[in-house]
């Protein structure tokens, strides 16, 4: 049975800036808080491997909430990994510590696309489980669940592992058009079913990751990756959760992010909030920006760049406040903690 978020997270500031709704302040929240940045995850993840860990609800249920413990952020998201649904239908695949995903058999032609099989509800007893269990926990504060986007996911497919150049997965889809399509086809339904299971456990919002997007010209991405993008998307659009759609070096492409189902556009720090809503026009409200190497730099120079995002954000129809990308490793989480505290005070519309 579907349990649905719970009513109040409807009305967190997170959920109505989504919605492009009026908030009591600008909510926050960072992509990556819950990981290696916080003594505490170290300490339970200690010789668990990432993806054991993912499938353990006590685990993932206490990975997601130490953020939320420790910084007073507006959202969790969910502990998992873009890959965790294809381990789930038995891809033969690991999180190499310091790599990242690695595949043991690459996706090279029509029969290897065998190993992708539809996903299911029952293929990840353990997000439902661990997603029920987190919003009874979080009470009012929003969980955020996600997937990765089918360029994505398919480009660690193709390739066998991380790439710079992504340049067997681009030969695949120019070379082969029709075998593309099919695999990201395949991966659509795989990544909007996973993103439906989270949102029937009760979380509040979701979150499309397509990371590399950025590596495409706008013509390609709207061929190749935006139609499946929007299967995926398209697999929430009856549940009312508000769907961020999120990319790195994609300023070329905001518009389409958006045209692809989304009601908010994740925006890097390449290009300046200001830039992204006129690229964006009223219809989407807007995630980010500010450069997660900016934690790094004296407070006064960070405190500023946070002040003028959050500026730039009241531009937009809604603005949620996060990094350009993922938290870095070696980040000192009290930065993390500052900043949202700085966002929050200086953005109280009380
Ligand atoms: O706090 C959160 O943001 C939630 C958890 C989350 C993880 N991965 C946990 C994780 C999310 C949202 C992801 C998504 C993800 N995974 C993406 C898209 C987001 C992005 O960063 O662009 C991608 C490309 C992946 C693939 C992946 N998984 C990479 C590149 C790595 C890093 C490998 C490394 O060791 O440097 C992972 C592993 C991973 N996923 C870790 C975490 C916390 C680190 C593993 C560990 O702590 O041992």
């Amino acid at each position: 049975m579907p349990t649905p978020a719970p009513p109040s997270t409807r009305q967190s500031d997170l959920v109505r800036a989504a919605r492009r709704e009026s908030v009591t302040r600008t909510p926050v929240w960072f992509m990556r808080q819950a990981g290696r940045s916080l003594p505490e995850y170290r300490a339970v993840r200690e010789g668990i491997p990432m993806l054991e860990s993912c499938m353990r609800p006590d685990l993932v249920t206490e990975i997601t909430l130490q953020p939320v413990r420790r910084h007073g952020v507006d959202a969790a998201i969910f502990f998992s990994d873009i890959v965790v649904p294809l381990k789930a239908i038995g891809v033969d695949l690991d999180i190499v510590p310091g790599v990242g995903p690695v595949v043991a058999r690459p996706i090279r032609s029509a029969a290897d696309l065998d190993q992708l099989v539809p996903l299911t509800p029952q293929h990840v007893p353990f997000v439902t489980e661990a997603v029920q269990q987190l919003v009874r926990e979080l009470g009012d504060i929003p969980l955020i669940g996600f997937a990765g986007a089918p360029f994505t996911l398919a480009s660690y497919l193709v390739e066998g592992g991380p790439s710079k150049n992504h340049e067997k997965t681009k030969a695949l889809m120019h070379g082969d058009p029709g075998l593309w399509d099919a695999l990201c086809a395949r991966l659509a339904q795989i990544s909007g079913e996973f993103l439906r299971v989270q949102a029937q456990a009760g979380a509040s919002a979701v979150q499309l990751f397509d990371s590399w997007a950025g590596a495409l010209s706008r013509a390609d991405y709207a061929a190749r990756a935006m139609p499946h993008s929007a299967v995926a998307l398209g697999a929430v659009a009856d549940l009312d959760v508000p769907r961020i759609h999120f990319g790195v070096g994609t300023g070329e492409l905001l518009a389409l992010m958006g045209q692809a189902g989304a009601e908010v556009v994740g925006v890097d720090y390449r290009v300046s909030l200001t830039d992204a809503v006129e690229r964006l026009g009223p219809t989407y409200a807007v995630q980010g920006n500010l450069d997660p190497a900016l934690l790094f730099a004296p407070w006064d120079v960070l405190e500023r760049r946070v002040r003028e995002i959050v500026e730039e954000g009241r531009l937009a129809p809604g603005h949620i406040f996060n990094l350009g990308h993922g938290v870095l490793p070696s980040v000192d989480p009290d930065v993390l903690t500052r900043v949202t505290e700085l966002v929050h005070e200086c953005s109280s519309r009380r």
